[in-house]
């Protein structure tokens, strides 16, 4: 069997891989001339993707990647991982869907199954990725081609999570679409859940991702109210943990970081108001952890302050640009937006983080391009008034931290661990 998958990012990658793995060749696609270069001559981009397992899925002739998307004809089965962002109001971008489905319909062969994986909200498989394929292609959902969606359960950084071993949700457009899907994904995945149609599996996907943004949101709410009762919340959850029912850890930060956490509720927020309903919770998780950098940075300028220094002519390291630990993924980092409000504030603001050597151009933080992470010495990090991790990467020597550093704001209990001086480790 031949697919073709749409979008090499995070998603698609690992998605393209276990594919191959399983037996179906796979084409992939993506708009990124680069990208697909550096795959077809078995490079990674992605950190815990290894080019070996690239390089050995196109010596086996399993994957391929290209740009020319008059290859879907030949396809059995179509996948779309691209991105949906929110646009600069804070409302979806579906446009790389619908391009998506723009490039896609022309090609699109009778038979074919298509199949959405980014996150969005319920209604856009049925509604704008259908209309887009039926105009373009001059065939019709559920009769001529069919039609599902499938939401991806990725986990970057957890060694743990593989994709095949991850239960599937998959909702079809007809009952025929979702045994088609069935067919398709049984061939990678090892458990698929079937739901009644796109929208409940599209549903799915969101009250996953809102369930963590409402819990990120309720810790760092008692963050810090707990902590104006001297009250140590990381405490607080270890103990609550050893409950055996009832109870998951979720646990304090920065803020919240990466494509979806940030991003996805808001979706449906959005989608929402069509239908005359409020998200409060979303909006209240979202305010909540949004104003987490603030907290930060007060409380950086409260610990500056008892050692008779100003933010303003300090110098500042951020340690961890990545949104997450053991990942090089920055995208919507709470680092950035500490970044910027430590500036603001007129300190001199660098960064450490072993996986991001030097900041991409992105369109959210175009004056940090070109900058790089600092060395990871005892001179250059001793150097700082203060050290505030904001993500707790494994590989860091925390204890070499403690040696070199006199002033640390700790965001993720990481130093709790570590011998320090009295006066030396500030939790915010
Ligand atoms: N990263 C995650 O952990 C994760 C987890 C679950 C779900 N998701 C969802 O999956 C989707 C993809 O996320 P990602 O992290 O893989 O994004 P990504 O940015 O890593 O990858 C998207 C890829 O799509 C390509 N692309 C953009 N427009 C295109 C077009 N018109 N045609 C072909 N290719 C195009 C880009 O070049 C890029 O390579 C999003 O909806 C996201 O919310 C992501």
């Amino acid at each position: 069997m031949k697919i073709g998958i749409v979008g090499l990012g995070y998603v698609g990658l690992p998605l393209s891989l276990q594919f191959a793995r399983s037996g179906v060749t796979v084409l992939g696609l993506d708009v990124d001339r680069a990208k697909v270069e550096s795959l077809n001559s078995g490079r990674s981009y992605i950190k815990h993707i290894t080019s070996e397992d690239i390089a050995q899925a196109v010596k086996a002739g399993k994957f391929s990647a290209s740009t020319d998307f008059k290859h879907v004809k030949k396809m059995k089965a179509v996948i779309i991982c691209v991105p949906t962002p929110l646009n600069k109001n804070r409302e979806p971008d579906i446009s790389f869907i619908v391009e998506t489905g723009k490039s896609i319909a022309p090609h699109l062969a009778k038979g074919t199954l298509v199949v959405l994986e980014s996150t969005t909200y319920p209604g856009t498989t049925d509604g704008e990725l259908r209309e887009v394929l039926e105009a373009g292609s001059g065939m019709k959902a559920g009769v001529d081609f069919h039609l599902a969606f499938s939401p991806e359960r990725e986990d970057p950084g957890n060694s743990q999570s593989k994709v095949a071993m991850i239960p599937k949700v998959i909702g079809g457009y007809t009952p025929a679409c979702l045994e088609r899907t069935k067919a398709v994904y049984g061939k990678a995945i090892k458990t698929l859940v079937p739901v009644s149609s796109c929208r409940a599996a599209e549903a799915t996907k969101l009250l996953e991702n809102i369930f963590r943004s409402v819990n990120i949101a309720l810790v760092n709410e008692l963050k810090l109210v707990y902590g104006a009762m001297g009250i140590d919340v990381w405490e607080v959850i270890q103990a609550a943990k050893t409950k055996p029912f009832g109870y998951m850890a979720f646990y304090p930060g920065p803020g919240l970081g990466g494509h979806c956490i940030p991003i996805d509720p808001f979706y449906l927020t959005w989608k929402a108001r069509e239908f005359g309903q409020h998200t409060r919770f979303i909006e209240l998780a979202g305010e909540i952890n949004t104003a987490m950098p603030l907290h930060v940075v007060n409380r950086t300028a409260e610990v500056l302050n008892a050692q008779k220094k100003s933010v303003n002519g300090s110098r500042v390291l951020l340690l961890g640009l990545a949104y997450k630990p053991n990942v090089d993924d920055d995208r919507e980092s709470p680092t950035y937006e500490l970044m910027d409000l430590f500036k603001r504030r007129g300190a001199e603001v660098a960064y450490y983080d072993p996986f991001v050597p030097a900041i991409r151009v992105t369109r959210e933080h175009p004056h940090w391009a070109g900058t790089r992470s600092v060395n990871w010495d005892r001179k250059t990090i001793g150097s700082f008034d203060v050290v505030v991790i904001a993500t707790n990467h494994q590989s860091v020597n925390y204890q070499e931290l403690a040696g070199w550093a006199d002033c640390i704001i700790d965001t993720r209990n990481q130093m709790a661990g570590v011998k320090t001086k009295p006066g030396q480790v500030w939790k915010a």
